[in-house]
């Protein structure tokens, strides 16, 4: 880190702040992952070596921090008001004649927008620095929740011009992103959210900002209280706050009067199952920020806005049966079969039940009437059973104890929701993990559609994502509906897959579809390891210790990644399909720093470290890392070396050397890892790994 300077590392937080803004808000990234996140680990790096550098927007704050116990309560003098809010046309039309009653031989625009189903929120900026952030709550109490709104990559936390003002908004999830999410939750046994609001609310609303930083949450700010301060209007406020950086909800439009009002209304209505988010109906503000002060407000809304809400996406019909779907970690969902019905523009005939608990709760039957409801769900769910309805002939349905598709006798582990099917060979997972396996978030195998999944497992082509590896175009010709030149294409991006840079480690990880390894773990595991063939030439054992200590990986985590390696058809895979030539690699400096970890003087050595040292403890860890040595918190009989420092007791000692630990100092420690003493336990030295030696 020699000859950085404090002006380097400022613009490069300018830097990734513009890249953020470019990623995240305009959708228009001009880096790669790749490029991104070197730039983003030199800024760790030089946060490391010079904490007393780092800024108060470091975009180092979005992967969040130490976990609070509570949230602070914010108390409001002036409450956010809320919106008054109708289903009716008739009612809107009520709201327009008073609005233009009051406004006397006035033109009244007016500026429509989605009204966004996520969790209201309000920033505050200081001299254009992000300070502050709280939830609405209940309008006049919220709580802070500054440390996880920084963690919300479209929320910017330093501003184009140094403004000192608040900015209202909503948090909520695509659409996409909370599919992903419930999916992920599901894999791992957890209760999936209801709806993309309550995943956004339960999202920004943890204790552990870290975890918020994983949840890909967004936001649209729509809203500055101070009004004219900012800008004339209503419209001219929403440009104003794009200008600024924050992103802003593209499907406003200003209306001249109401019928322009109507218009778009039924227009986003007629897009809603298009929207990327999901909207719940239409806020009809009144433009000019001169006109809303004439109009004022009740004790609770506005006179100025209403929402005028969508149509509730709910329907009745008839279960006709509950079929059980087996995912690809063999979770056992329960899906209702329906008499089919129209909702909201598609047929449905499918509802989800989620798993057993639920199913019990709403005590759903075979023959019951029920209530489906399509909240942002890709699959609607059933939420309600209209038991008046019943005639006695309805029949209750109990999960079944073995896998439906092979037979296997399902689990249930303490603490998770879900039923299992444990076989790895069942048809049925093997499928959906395939199918996962090609998605674009994970492998990104393109020509390897459902259909295709089914005929390769069922001929017996595929009974693992490593046989991918090996198809050829002579072995699909036979299969249904495929003609040579789809068999080429489908081979053709099998290989590109596989490709050397082609995919990283990461995307491999998360394409396996480990318990409990999303994409945000997959990533942290990936850097671990730098590329595929050296986590495979590992032991369980030393996988896990290997990721001892690293940031954000818990022994939970570490625990199931040990125990996924330690069944031996998994060792088998990640062999094969480094045997395939599937072997990703991490980019190149994490990759580095794994290449030192397995060859550097400490590799392999488990080291913990007692007392009071010259240097700080985590700097110690990441110099014995980087050295290929294995930073244990505590002594066991499996450390190597226990780093004595300054007032330890002789017991200490005594105890860590009877169970066979060597013990030694510090300057021996540091000695061992500048490859100036010979009886190093490791390989010799390797260099200036990131400038830590002595
Ligand atoms: S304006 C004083 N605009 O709907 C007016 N609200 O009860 C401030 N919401 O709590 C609100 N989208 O969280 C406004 N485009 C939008 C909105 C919006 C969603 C939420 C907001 C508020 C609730 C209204």
């Amino acid at each position: 880190m020699a000859g950085v300077t404090k002006d380097d590392y400022l613009a490069l937080v300018r830097e990734l702040q513009r890249h953020d803004h470019l990623y995240y808000v305009l959708d228009r990234p001009e880096l790669g992952d790749a490029d991104y996140d070197a730039l983003y680990r030199r800024l760790r790096e030089i946060e490391e070596t010079h904490p007393d550098w780092v800024m108060p927007d470091s975009p180092s704050l979005r992967v969040g921090g130490a976990p609070v116990a509570a949230f602070e309560q914010v108390v409001r003098d002036v409450p956010m008001l809320s919106l008054d809010n109708t289903y009716d046309a008739a009612e809107l039309a009520e709201f327009h004649g008073r609005v233009v009653e009051a406004l006397p031989g006035e033109a009244v625009p007016f500026v429509v927008e989605p009204k966004i189903d996520g969790l209201g929120i309000e920033l505050w900026y200081q001299g254009g620095l992000l300070v502050d952030a709280a939830t609405r709550g209940d309008g006049r109490t919220g709580e802070r929740i500054t440390r996880n709104a920084q963690t919300i990559r479209e929320i910017p936390l330093r501003l184009a011009e140094p403004l000192t003002f608040r900015v209202r908004g909503e948090v909520y999830f695509r659409l996409a992103d909370f599919a992903a999410l419930n999916e992920e939750l599901e894999a791992d046994g957890k209760p999936a959210f209801k709806n993309a609001r309550n995943a956004a609310a339960g999202s920004l609303r943890l204790l552990d900002p870290s975890v918020t930083a994983s949840r890909p949450l967004r936001v649209f700010l729509y809203h500055v209280p101070e009004g004219e301060a900012f800008a004339p209007t209503q419209w001219t406020t929403l440009e104003r706050l794009r200008a600024l950086g924050f992103p802003v909800c593209a499907d406003a439009a200003r209306c001249d009067g109401f019928e322009a009002v109507q218009a778009a209304y039924e227009k986003l209505l007629s897009r809603r199952e298009r929207l990327p988010y999901e909207a719940d109906g239409v806020v009809v503000k009144v433009d000019s920020y001169a006109q809303q002060r004439r109009l004022g407000a009740t004790a609770k809304y506005p006179r100025w806005a209403i929402a005028y809400k969508f149509p509730a996406r709910r329907a009745t019909t008839r279960v006709r049966g509950i079929l059980v779907q087996v995912g690809r970690t063999g979770a056992l969902t329960p899906v209702a079969d329906l008499e089919p019905v129209e909702l909201s523009g598609t047929t449905v005939s499918r509802a989800s039940l989620h798993n057993e608990d639920q199913m019990r709760a709403l005590d759903v039957r075979i023959g019951d009437a029920v209530v489906i409801e399509k909240a942002g769900e890709i699959i609607p769910q059933v939420i309600e059973v209209l038991k008046d309805r019943r005639d006695g002939g309805e029949q209750a349905f109990a999960m079944p104890q073995r896998c439906p598709v092979c037979g296997t006798p399902a689990e249930r582990r303490e603490g998770e929701v879900a039923r299992r099917c444990p076989n790895v060979r069942c048809p049925a997972r093997v499928k959906e993990l395939i199918r996962y396996f090609a998605t674009r978030r994970a492998m990104d195998v393109d020509h390897l559609g459902p259909a295709l999944v089914d005929q390769l497992v069922e001929s017996g082509l595929v009974r693992d994502v490593a046989d991918l590896y090996a198809l050829t175009v002579e072995q699909l010709l036979p299969l249904e509906r495929m003609a040579e030149k789809s068999a080429r294409n489908v081979v053709a991006a099998i290989a590109r897959s596989r490709a050397p840079g082609a995919r990283t480690l990461r995307r491999l990880l998360t394409a396996l579809g480990l318990p409990h390894v999303g994409d945000v773990m997959a990533a942290l595991v990936a850097a671990r390891f730098g590329r595929l063939s050296r986590l495979a030439a590992m032991s369980p054992e030393e996988a896990g210790a290997a990721l001892e200590g690293v940031h954000r990986i818990g022994p939970e985590i570490r625990e199931s990644l040990r125990e996924w390696l330690a069944a031996p058809e998994n060792g088998a895979l990640l062999a094969k399909l480094v045997a395939a030539g599937v072997d990703p690699e991490e980019p190149a400096a994490d990759a580095a720093a794994a290449a030192a970890a397995a060859t550097g003087p400490l590799a392999g050595k488990k080291i913990a470290v007692t007392g009071t040292l010259g240097r700080k403890r985590d700097q110690v860890q990441r110099d014995v890392e980087a050295h290929g040595g294995v930073f244990a918190r505590a002594v066991s009989g499996e450390t190597d070396y226990l780093v004595a420092g300054e007032k330890v007791g002789r017991k200490k000692i005594e105890a860590a050397e009877a169970k066979g630990v060597k013990v030694i100092d510090e300057e021996t420690l540091y000695r061992w890892m500048a490859g100036d003493l010979p009886d190093a336990p490791g390989g010799g030295p390797i260099g200036e790994p990131g400038g830590s030696n002595p």
